[in-house]
């Protein structure tokens, strides 16, 4: 099918809110053309762009979300951490203009300390110059761990002297990392595998999942397409009966 019958089949029913993304199989993807796995995460970028583009120009959905670094990733060779922090930063200052001016709001989500300066730095910039924009909600996740969220939470419940009555689930979604965020609807895994990796464990409760053999680097529109189209032909009831 067309990309724009696609988009025209997908536009036509009810989209997800929040679309969050693992984006996995950047090395495969290299190692299977022969070239190195920097190569393959430059690539990787360069198909996250590519959406990012793509959704803000169609407006399909208003939030996304990017697990671009995990906390489990730091035992990754150094040149390789290295190269993929060099290459977020250059992704941040290089988009700056063309995502403040398409509206975008980008957020980090994720323990910033350990990053290295010029790429906080970077962000913090980012995130101040667009902190005004809502035609998309992009959040970037770097150093960012499920397991670590809800400790976060938990940390910031005692911090608070919450008290044991006052905690429920809804008061402690907001106390959570993510807390500016709507719950993901849908989240996507490319690359094959089929788990979440330690990405969103608590907001993931009620999130549809779809996983897909393309690696990332291959993601493009269309991919993005089908896995909507995947999620519009689901029922969702959240643990009520539907009828
Ligand atoms: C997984 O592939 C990918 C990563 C750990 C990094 C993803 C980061 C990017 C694509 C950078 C771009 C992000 C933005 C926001 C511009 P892998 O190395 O685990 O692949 P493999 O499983 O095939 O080895």
């Amino acid at each position: 099918m067309s990309l724009e019958k696609l988009l025209e089949e997908v536009r036509a029913r009810p989209l997800p809110r929040h679309v969050a993304l693992i984006m996995d199989g950047n090395g495969r993807w290299a190692k299977r053309k022969g070239l190195s796995r920097t190569e393959g995460h430059r690539q990787g970028a360069l198909a996250a762009e590519r959406l990012i583009r793509f959704v803000g120009r169609e407006k399909l959905v208003p939030y996304i979300t990017l697990f671009a670094f995990s906390t489990e990733n730091w035992n990754r060779p150094r040149e390789e951490i290295e190269f993929l922090f060099r290459l977020l930063e250059g992704f941040i200052r290089g988009k700056l203009k063309e995502l403040a001016e398409a509206g975008v709001r980008l957020r980090l989500l994720g323990d910033p300390r350990p990053l290295p300066t010029r790429l906080r730095a970077a962000i913090e910039e980012a995130v101040a110059a667009t902190a005004a924009n809502d035609a998309l909600h992009l959040t970037v996740a770097l150093n960012f761990g499920g397991r670590w969220a809800i400790l976060e939470g938990v940390r910031r419940a005692l911090a608070q002297g919450a008290s044991h009555e006052g905690l429920d689930e809804e008061s402690f979604s907001r106390l959570l990392p993510s807390a500016e965020l709507p719950e993901p609807d849908f989240i996507i895994r490319t690359g094959g595998h089929k788990r979440l990796s330690n990405f969103f464990l608590w907001e993931a409760a009620y999130a549809e999942l779809y996983f897909t053999p393309i690696l990332w680097p291959d993601f493009d529109e269309q991919a993005f397409l089908e896995a909507l189209r995947d999620y519009q032909g689901r029922t969702r009831n959240f643990g009520r009966v539907v009828t």
